[in-house]
């Protein structure tokens, strides 16, 4: 029995990771693994290869950048020829990236089923891109596996039979948890960043870690702009480690925006591997971003993050973890920043099942499923 799983971008390869291992432990599936080269650069895509230990993809599509339709049509029209010339049993595709929703496409257009790792999440914004990439590719899945409960319950709200959904926990979890111990630490990750010592000396007295790349965020330069003179008020207080999403950072050279983070306590690095992050983050006093992932991965460490958006799909780490919605007004963001300064900053608790198994328990009921199929097929 076959089963392709679907890789495109740097969160998907941080999921795939533990299911890849919790598949290949069972004798009776083989997989393929298609990476559709959505994320090219080495620091987006090798180096998160070899850190989450993930296999040689068995293909690459090699679909690179291009606007969301253009990207989303080239995964379909690479992806089609190599399923339809392997059928596969079940076609895998985790979180909601364009790559995500490509691949789901596909499947559902040839009758393939089709298995969704971390369904339901809903920000209910449109103006998303991975808004729109979820709900469709959840309109689509014959198996939807949720992080937290609120995707369950959005979920039958849309309709979709409760025995399609299965709450497994969190597979980004899964692959913290497997990887903390071969975390860099933090000290060395910053005098590597900051050979001067200019900034990682003050580091070592604690730190805040910073990552925004949401195009409602950095698109537009006048409020990147804004952004950016926050982040150099806040370095009065604390040194940032900020490293730098491609698509900010050709914004910022577009935009000549640049001078607004010189002679501040901010250290700016090109995007960084798993290990580092991971590093960086367990030690940060506290995280900014926009990033749906390092809500999750914050409220799992404990360690307070302020998430500059005026919404987010993963109410959990609000109800339960260290997470606070701040939008991304600058003066909001200060205000934030200085309050955990003062008064320390939120803590939480770990969600149900985000225990480091659920890898495990897609890989049953995708068994389970898989079975069933077979059995109901099989002649009298
Ligand atoms: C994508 C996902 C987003 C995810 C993010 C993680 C969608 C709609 N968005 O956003 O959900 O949080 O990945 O990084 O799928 N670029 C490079 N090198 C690369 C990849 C991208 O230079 O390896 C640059 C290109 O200029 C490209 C831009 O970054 O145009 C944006 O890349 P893209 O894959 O379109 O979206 P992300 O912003 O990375």
């Amino acid at each position: 029995r076959l089963i392709d799983c679907i890789v495109g971008a740097r969160p998907n390869f941080v999921k795939i990771a533990p299911i890849m291992k919790a598949l290949a432990l069972r004798n009776n599936f083989s997989t393929r693994l298609i990476h559709t080269g959505q994320h090219y650069d080495v620091a987006m895509n090798e180096v998160f290869f070899a850190d989450l230990r993930i296999p040689k993809p068995d293909l690459n599509l090699e679909v690179g950048s291009g606007t969301s339709t253009a990207q989303t049509a080239q995964v379909m029209l690479k992806l089609e020829p190599v399923m339809a010339s392997r059928r596969p049993d079940l076609l895998l595709v985790v979180g909601d990236v364009n790559s995500t929703l490509a691949a789901a496409l596909v499947a559902a257009k040839l009758g393939v089923p089709l298995a969704h790792v971390e369904a339901g999440l809903r920000s209910n914004d449109l103006t998303m891109p991975e808004e729109i990439n979820r709900i469709v590719t959840d309109r689509l899945s014959n198996l939807l596996f949720t992080t937290e409960r609120a995707g369950n319950e959005n979920l039958i709200e849309e309709g979709v039979s409760p025995e399609k959904i299965f709450f497994v926990g969190n597979v980004m979890i899964d692959s913290m948890l497997a990887s903390l111990e071969r975390a860099e630490p933090a000290g060395g990750t910053l005098s590597e960043l900051d050979p001067s010592n200019a900034i990682a000396a003050d580091a070592a007295n604690g730190f805040a870690f910073v990552t925004l790349h949401r195009p409602s965020n950095v698109d537009d330069p006048e409020k990147l702009a804004g952004l950016l003179k926050a982040l150099s008020a806040i370095s009065r207080d604390i040194p940032l480690v900020f490293p730098m999403h491609p698509r900010t950072k050709a914004v910022i050279q577009n935009a000549e925006l640049g001078g607004l983070l010189q002679d501040s306590r901010v250290l700016v690095s090109p995007p960084l591997s798993y290990l580092r992050a991971l590093g960086l983050m367990r030690e940060a006093k506290f995280v900014i971003t926009d990033s749906g992932g390092v809500q999750e991965e914050t409220t799992a460490l404990g360690v307070p993050c302020l998430t500059a958006r005026e919404n987010t799909e993963r109410p959990i780490t609000i109800d339960e973890g260290s997470n606070t919605l701040i939008g991304a007004c600058p003066d909001a963001i200060i205000a934030a920043a200085n309050d955990i300064l003062c008064n320390g900053g939120k803590g939480g608790r770990i969600p149900a099942l985000w225990d480091g198994k659920a890898s495990e328990r897609i890989a049953d009921r995708i068994e389970a499923y898989l079975d069933a199929r077979v059995a109901t097929s099989r002649p009298l």
